[in-house]
């Protein structure tokens, strides 16, 4: 195509680009990103669904597109599968679950980082960079917060919902979020100048049309403000014995309890952010409540991990946002409370499962 040259990857080298984590994200944002006419070739690696997606690719189901079948340029069963291509992968794009109490994935995708590989993580929480800066000190990392709602209905099948917000923005640091004086200005523009790069190839090409690029503390902001949302509701919504959030916010004593977590981090923001604010810009507490109020049926994943047995994203939505306070001298109470008792909950459902399993081989083998 004649205008490949501007448009997509040059023309004379291919752009690869590869997601971990074929889940409802993932799968999603890859289905809008891989363009082998503008020489842009995205692959996908899987873990459980990994037959069904080699067998037949990602059956899409989306509010903003339409239905389609999204046939990847490879689907890929491991890292160690995708690091035996012949070529090196120019983005790496991280779209598992934060996981760090479970799993260290900075790790997992060490065999597909070169020296050139870009990281984009695309993840909910705050602190999920620190890992990959730690491991790989010197390549590009772009911070990627999403506003979506999108769920695998089934292997194979995702379903958006609604909403295709996407803020992309570098993530220098040499450790852990800190002031302005630890950004490093040569990896902040490398990975602003990537974050231009791969939002312009999901909005030119893809389509989606909310994608906009921050630069690293305004990242921070966005990816703290959206913490705001999660932190409040997800554990909440399990504490609560498994209530939805409009049905949450239309409970007086719930509500408030809401709030008060919002505000927390609300107040608690400039002192972490080095002065920074949320900006006039981002939706306040008494908002989000507001247009909660009319999202009926919205279930957080957090209560869906939860009830399903699996892994709650306790570490980057409780954890880190509370460690990290407490590094600059702040506590956020009401969600250390909330971390201690769903900490305790998830070990004693998962001893408890392990004990059950034990329980279960020895009744089978009577
Ligand atoms: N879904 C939404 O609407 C939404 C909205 C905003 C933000 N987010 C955030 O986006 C992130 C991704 O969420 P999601 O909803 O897409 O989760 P998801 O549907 O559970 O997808 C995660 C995928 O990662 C795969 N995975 C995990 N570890 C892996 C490994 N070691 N190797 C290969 N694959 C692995 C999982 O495979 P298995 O099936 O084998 O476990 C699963 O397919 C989370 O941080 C979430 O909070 C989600």
């Amino acid at each position: 195509m004649h205008h490949a040259p501007t448009l997509g990857a040059d023309p004379e080298r291919p752009l690869y680009i590869v997601f971990v984590g074929a889940g409802a994200v993932g799968c999603f944002y890859a289905s809008r990103l891989h363009h082998p006419s503008h020489n842009i070739h995205t692959s996908l690696i899987a873990r459980s669904n990994y037959a069904t997606l080699a067998a037949n690719g990602v059956s899409l189901q989306t509010h903003t597109f339409g239905n389609y079948t999204f046939t990847p340029s490879s689907v890929l069963p491991s890292p160690s599968a995708a690091a035996a291509a012949p070529h090196p992968w120019d983005f790496v794009i991280v779209t598992t679950k934060a996981l760090p109490d479970r799993s260290d994935d900075a790790t997992l995708i060490a065999p597909l980082v070169s020296p050139t590989t870009t990281i984009l993580l695309i993840q909910n929480g705050v602190g999920v960079e620190a890992p990959y800066r730690r491991r790989f000190p010197s390549n590009p990392i772009v911070s990627g917060v999403t506003v979506i709602s999108a769920e695998q209905i089934t292997p194979g099948t995702v379903r958006q919902n609604r909403w295709t917000r996407l803020h992309l923005g570098p993530y220098s640091h040499s450790a852990d979020l800190d002031a302005e004086s630890r950004v490093d200005s040569h990896l902040e523009s490398l990975g602003l100048a990537k974050a231009h790069q791969i939002g312009d190839y999901w909005t030119r090409l893809g389509g989606i049309k909310d994608v906009e690029i921050s630069d690293e503390l305004d990242l921070q902001i966005i990816r703290w403000h959206k913490l705001t949302i999660n932190a409040a509701f997800n554990p909440s919504s399990v504490l609560s014995g498994g209530r939805t959030n409009a049905d949450m916010v239309s409970d007086p004593e719930l509500r408030s309890h809401l709030k008060g977590v919002m505000e927390e981090i609300w107040e608690a923001v400039p002192t972490i952010l080095g002065g920074r604010k949320f900006g006039e810009g981002l939706a306040s507490p008494e908002r989000i409540l507001k247009s909660t109020e009319r999202n009926v049926g919205g279930r957080p994943s957090m209560l869906v991990d939860w009830e399903a047995g699996r892994p709650m994203e306790l570490e980057v939505i409780l954890g880190n946002p509370v460690k990290i306070a407490r590094g600059r001298g702040v506590r956020l109470g009401r969600m250390e409370g909330m971390y201690a008792l769903l900490r305790s909950a998830q070990g004693r459902r998962d001893g408890e499962k392990g004990k059950g399993k034990g329980k279960g081989k020895e009744e089978g083998k009577l």
